[in-house]
């Protein structure tokens, strides 16, 4: 996707770079003879001009309508399946043995016990799904809803100190 919108970038540059270098060529002529060029094409380029006008505000409005199709998103308050409570240690997640199913929404509220940790939730497949601050003082709340099931991980994503990278933990969507 990074790729995809890179080159995109890439090419519109150059799309602009050479109208630039259209435009700078074609007006080295003399004055009078671009007065008289003028001329002759102003009534379509008007013409043009208006019909480019329109397109960019039926474009803008199709555009705008696909975009916004998907709102306004589900509450998500509503319909919460279960509670989990979820605390950060050095070093180590303090976990209830939750039994979740697929479909379940789950809301965890996520708070550390020592200093900030990160609440990284990934799926079967370990890709990062959910994410929140563990912090002290504080409980976070983070919504989730499991569609797939599996052994999801749960993994600290702040540097909390010497045992960080051992703060892990797993919860079996079933
Ligand atoms: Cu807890 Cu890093």
């Amino acid at each position: 996707m990074q790729m995809l919108a890179l080159s995109l970038t890439i090419i519109l540059m150059l799309v602009v770079l050479a109208s630039f270098v259209f435009v700078i060529r074609s007006t080295a002529t003399s004055s009078q003879s671009q007065a008289v060029a003028l001329e002759a094409i102003a009534p379509t380029a008007y013409r043009a001009r208006a019909v480019i006008f329109i397109a960019v505000i039926f474009i803008g409005i199709f555009v705008a309508y696909k975009t916004l199709m998907p709102w306004p998103h589900p509450n998500h308050s509503q319909g919460t399946t279960q509670s989990v409570d979820v605390k950060g240690v050095q070093w180590s997640w303090d976990l209830p043995k939750a039994k979740i199913k697929v479909g379940d929404d789950v809301e965890f509220r996520v708070t550390g016990a020592d200093v900030n940790h990160g609440f990284g939730l990934y799926s079967p497949a370990g890709q990062l799904v959910a994410q929140v601050q563990a912090m002290p003082g504080f409980e976070n709340k983070l919504r989730y809803r499991f569609l797939v099931p599996g052994k999801y991980k749960i993994l600290c994503m702040e540097y909390c100190g010497l045992g960080h990278h051992r703060m892990d933990a797993e919860l079996e969507v079933e």
